[in-house]
C-alpha cells in the first residue's frame, strides 16, 4: 500500500490479492482516527490501533473487538446493539481509474471517466509519458512550502519565469527563448500541457535566443546535451520536453531523460507540501538509470536551479498577506484564454482561474476577477 492525500484528505492506495487497486480513506469508521501512519508497506488487512477495528483491503469492516460483549458471572455485558451491521461501517471507498500504470481516484462515484476528465488533447501527452512501460521509483523528495497551494499551480503554469528566475537553465542553454513551444489546454481549461522543442537558431549573440546575458556558449551539461544514440533524449532530434498538469494538483513532466511527478498537497490555506516522485523504467540499462538519477538531482531545492520555486512562493504568500486587495497582472500575450504557440505568457494561469471560477461559483478567489471578467468579454 501507499499512503497519500487527495487535497487535505488522507487516503490509502492498496493492491488487492487479485491485483486490482483499491483506494480507501484513511479514517477509521469507529471514532474517526487516521489509523495508518506508515507511508507505504505490505498488509493483508488494515486495523486501527485505537480499538483494533479490522478492515479488508477493500475497506470492508471485518472485525470489532468485544462486538458481542464481555461474559461475566454468566451474564453478557455491553457489546454492539443487535442491529449493528459490519457492512454499514466500512471505510470510505473511492472510485479508481488506472491508465499506463498511474492511479487516479475520486471521492465522487458519479464523476466522469478519467479519459473524459482529461480530454483528448491532454490524454495524448499523458499517454506519451505513461505508455505502459513498467515504471520503477527512483526516489522521493518532499518540500514543505509556506504558501497557498494555488501559488504552486500558478508557478507551474508560468513558463515566463524559468529562464529569468532559474538562471542556471539559461546559462547552460537548457531554457531558450527560441525553443519552439506550445501551451495547450482542455476545453474547460482544467488541465494544460506545455511542449517544447529545442530552438535551432545559431550563435547566441547578445542573448538573442537565450533571452538573457548570462548564457555561456561553452558550458554544457553533458548528461543532457549528449546526443549519442545510446542515450536518446527529447532534446536531441526532438520532439519534446513536455509537462502536463492535471487540475488541481498533479504535474507529470519529462525533461531530458528525467521522468517525474510533482504532487501539490495543501496543508490549510497557507502551506503546502510539494512531493516529487522520480521514476525510471524497469528495462533501463544501468547507465541509463544512473543518467536519470543525475538528472533528477538537477531539479528541486537541492538542485542547480538557482532560486527554487519554493522560495518564491513563500515570498508571494507574504506579499499577498501584506496587501490582500492586490490584483495580479496576467496580461502578457493578451487577455484571451486558449492554446498558445509560444511560452512567454501567463496564458495558462488565465485558463486555470477561468476554471477555478466555474468550479467555485460565487466563492471564487477574487485575485483575478478584473482581468478574467474582461477576457471573457464582460465588464
Ligand atoms: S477509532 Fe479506530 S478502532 Fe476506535
Ligand atoms: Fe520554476
Amino acid at each position: 500500500f501507499q499512503r497519500t492525500v487527495i487535497g487535505e484528505r488522507s487516503v490509502i492506495m492498496v493492491r488487492d490479492v487479485d491485483g486490482s487497486v483499491n483506494v480507501v480513506e484513511n479514517v477509521c469508521a469507529h471514532r474517526g482516527m487516521r489509523f495508518c501512519r506508515e507511508r507505504h508497506g505490505n498488509r493483508k488487512d488494515f486495523f486501527c490501533p485505537y480499538h483494533q477495528w479490522n478492515y479488508s483491503l477493500k475497506g470492508d469492516l471485518q472485525g470489532v473487538p468485544f462486538r458481542r460483549g464481555v461474559k461475566q458471572d454468566g451474564k453478557v455485558n455491553g457489546g454492539m446493539p443487535k442491529d449493528f451491521k459490519l457492512e454499514e461501517h466500512g471505510l470510505t471507498k473511492l472510485k479508481v481509474a488506472t491508465r499506463g500504470g498511474v492511479v487516479f481516484a475520486s471521492f465522487d462515484h458519479n464523476v466522469e471517466s478519467f479519459e473524459e476528465f482529461l480530454g483528448p488533447t491532454i490524454l495524448h501527452y499523458f499517454d506519451r509519458l505513461f505508455n505502459g512501460r513498467k515504471l520503477v521509483v527512483l526516489g522521493y523528495r518532499r518540500q514543505r512550502i509556506p504558501g497557498n497551494w494555488k501559488l504552486m499551480q500558478e508557478n507551474i503554469k508560468d513558463p515566463y519565469h524559468p529562464g529569468l528566475l532559474h538562471t542556471w537553465f539559461s546559462t547552460f542553454g537548457l531554457w531558450r527563448a527560441d525553443n519552439k513551444s506550445e501551451l495547450k489546454m482542455d476545453e474547460r481549461f482544467r488541465h494544460a500541457a506545455m511542449i517544447s522543442t529545442r530552438g535551432q537558431s545559431g550563435k547566441n549573440e547578445r542573448g538573442r535566443w537565450s533571452g538573457v546575458n548570462s548564457f555561456m556558449d561553452q558550458m554544457k551539461v553533458l548528461t543532457i546535451h549528449d546526443c549519442s544514440t545510446s542515450f536518446p533524449t527529447r532534446w536531441c532530434g526532438g520532439p519534446e520536453c513536455s509537462d502536463d498538469y492535471k487540475f488541481p494538483e498533479r504535474d507529470h513532466s519529462a525533461a531530458g531523460q528525467s521522468v517525474s511527478t510533482r504532487h501539490i498537497q495543501p496543508n490549510g490555506h497557507g502551506s503546502l507540501d510539494f512531493v516529487w516522485t522520480h521514476f525510471a523504467f524497469e528495462d533501463d540499462t544501468p547507465e541509463m538509470l544512473e543518467r536519470r538519477l543525475i538528472q533528477a538531482n538537477l531539479f528541486g531545492p537541492a538542485g542547480f536551479v538557482s532560486a527554487d520555486d519554493g522560495e518564491v512562493i513563500e515570498l508571494f504568500q507574504e506579499g499577498f498577506e501584506q496587501k490582500p486587495a492586490y490584483r495580479s497582472v496576467i496580461e502578457m500575450g493578451g487577455h484571451e484564454i486558449g492554446d498558445i504557440e509560444y511560452k512567454i505568457t501567463p496564458g495558462l494561469i488565465r485558463g486555470m482561474y477561468a476554471y477555478w471560477r466555474e468550479a467555485m461559483g460565487e466563492y471564487y478567489c477574487p485575485r483575478y476577477v478584473c482581468l478574467l471578467a474582461r477576457s471573457n468579454g464582460g465588464i
